[in-house]
């Protein structure tokens, strides 16, 4: 068990666009199995690579704490509704802010074999599946907030969401 360091708001790895990832290697095993890690030591429902420095497209997700999803070269492929609320980033820590998503989604993406897959989520699994996947195109989802960034004490009464 390994735990990374969370790069957060202001690190430039934040911002730029993820590699595909082209052959699964040990290093790669690793990397996920600390991602995990990492995701459920901070209390997280997903995590992506250019989160803890690594610029692949990567992300781990689980809503559940008992859902553990890889996601490897993530594509949407469709996208229905809509869900409007609050979400957090680990990147951006104490802070959360509200954020309109399609309340469904479906991916495509390999899992940690490398084997295409196909993944559909509602509520929350939609909402991380898109925040995860702005991550490998350095995007936050602070960008998206409608209205203040709010600080997370100001809001206890709230779900927070950090992914
Ligand atoms: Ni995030």
């Amino acid at each position: 068990m390994a735990i990374r360091n969370i790069r957060t708001i202001g690190d430039e790895v934040l911002t730029k666009r993820c590699k595909e990832v082209t052959e699964m290697t040990p290093r790669i095993k690793e990397l996920i199995q600390d991602m995990f890690d990492t995701m459920y030591e901070e209390f997280g429902v997903g995590l992506a690579a250019p989160q803890v420095g690594i610029l692949k497209r990567i992300a781990v997700i689980d809503t559940t704490g008992e859902t553990p999803i890889v996601l490897i070269n993530p594509r949407i492929v469709e996208t229905s509704g809509e869900q409007v609320g609050n979400e957090g980033c680990l990147s951006v820590p104490g802070k959360t802010g509200i954020v309109r998503r399609p309340n469904y989604v479906k991916a495509v993406a390999l899992n940690e074999n490398m084997e295409p897959f196909e993944i559909e989520g509602t509520e929350l699994l939609a909402r991380a599946i898109c925040h995860e996947l702005e991550h490998l195109d350095g995007k936050l989802y602070i960008d998206r907030v409608e209205g203040e960034l709010m600080n997370v004490s100001d809001d206890e009464d709230e779900e927070f969401i950090a992914e």
